[in-house]
């Protein structure tokens, strides 16, 4: 009789590999490892081909890079989404792609279950499974290290002993996950809030006193709420990610550091290195300065909180998210313009914007000859506008 089949989102660390091993020997499953292209830097051909090493029975690589930045990074940027104020949910936006087509190989090659190799520390577990509950309530998820009682030497053990390669250099001390959207750190020396992340620590983003001595401006232009052209180049969002990373990245743009309140209760000192994701929604904000009338623009920035904080609770599939997101669409069709950015040593600065959808008035904003804007009609709006408060106050005795 064939064996059960679980699909597992692979990695190519060492947590991954170990568990492929051990969802053999503990569950007597074939593994079927599945790794998604969401554009980082790892040769995802070798990690392909480790799986097959360490005793996986087939390795898939999901091209998942258009389908990311299309339908995760481009919602998310239209909501300016930043999880307290700060992160931009790259890795919180990724893992209900994963999940989607974990759930689809797996439907795809019969496999009555899917496994993932997150701890029970963190949010990323919470997104994966809310996510797969959502997709297929029917499938089982294991969690093997959540699962297993290892400490990390007799992890290292089992490895060694079951012939899965070990790094032989000191293995890096952070934990690292990285997309299109950005790049996170954590754990090793950043777990004290008090140090210094050290130089080691960055790999997209030049240290801001080693950026190039010249600022250096670029153009932004969108239209409904999506960037097109970058410095007089239309560009797909898929060109232009990578682009504004490596361009930002130069200047030292876009590092942040934070004590995060992760959902499941602990908070947690974080790294993140996001350039384009920090240009493109400071560009974003601009353009809708420009273009959202005040009251839809005020309303917004607390449906972009509620949203990111949904989406970092792994909510992504949920109606909430879908309703929230329904209403960003519908304040974005104006959303149409230029952003002018100055990059000079860690910071991108706003120099311009312009829109032909712009709602600036020059003749209403004006102090020169060419003013219209109604100065008799002040008065008697001040009237009005304090008339509650005069009321109120006369009662607190304060007259
Ligand atoms: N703290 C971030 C988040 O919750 C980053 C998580 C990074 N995940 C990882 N497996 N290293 O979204």
């Amino acid at each position: 009789m064939s064996k059960e089949k679980v699909v597992l989102a692979y990695s190519g660390g060492l947590d991954t590999s170990v568990a492929i091993k051990w969802l053999q020997d503990k569950y007597n499953m074939d593994v079927i490892a599945v790794v998604l292209n969401l554009g980082q830097p790892e040769n995802l051909l070798l990690i392909q081909r480790k799986a097959l090493e360490v005793g996986a029975i087939d390795s898939l690589i999901v091209d998942a890079n258009k389908e990311f930045i299309n339908d995760f990074v481009a919602p998310a940027l239209e909501a300016n989404a930043l999880y307290e104020k700060k992160y931009p949910i790259s890795t919180a936006l990724s893992r209900p792609l994963i999940a989607k087509h974990l759930v689809e190989v797996a439907k795809a090659h019969g496999a009555s279950a899917v496994a993932h190799g997150c701890t029970g520390k963190g949010n990323d577990q919470v997104r994966l499974e809310t996510a797969i509950m959502a997709l297929n309530p029917d499938i089982k998820i294991i969690a093997p290290q959540r699962e297993w009682v290892m400490s990390r030497e007799e992890e290292i053990e089992y490895a060694k002993s079951h012939n899965i390669e070990v790094p032989v250099t000191k293995a890096d001390p952070y934990s690292v996950d990285e997309n299109f959207w950005g790049r996170s750190i954590e754990a090793g020396m950043l777990e004290d809030p008090w140090v210094e992340p050290p130089p080691d620590v960055f790999k997209w983003t030049t240290n801001p006193v080693d950026a190039p001595d010249t600022p250096e401006y670029i153009e932004l232009v969108f239209e409904q709420g999506k960037p097109v052209i970058l410095n007089d180049q239309s560009l797909s969002l898929l060109e232009l990610v990578p682009e504004l990373n490596r361009l930002a990245g130069k200047h030292g743009i876009g590092r942040v550091d934070m004590v995060e309140n992760r959902l499941v209760g602990i908070k947690s000192r974080e790294i993140y290195e996001c350039p384009a994701a920090t240009v493109l929604i400071a560009a974003h904000r601009e353009i809708e300065t420009l273009t959202l009338t005040r009251d839809v623009l005020h309303y917004k920035y607390d449906v972009e909180e509620a949203y990111a904080r949904e989406v970092y609770f792994g909510k992504w599939y949920s109606p909430l998210r879908l309703a929230l997101q329904a209403f960003i669409a519908s304040t974005q069709h104006h959303v149409s313009g230029t952003a002018r950015f100055k990059l000079y040593k860690g910071h991108c600065r706003v120099v311009g914007r312009k829109s032909p959808a712009s709602l600036y008035d020059y003749n209403l904003a004006t102090y020169d000859r060419s003013d219209e804007f109604s100065h008799e009609s002040a008065k008697g709006f001040i009237e009005l506008w304090g008339l509650p408060g005069k009321v109120w106050a006369k009662k607190q005795g304060w007259q």
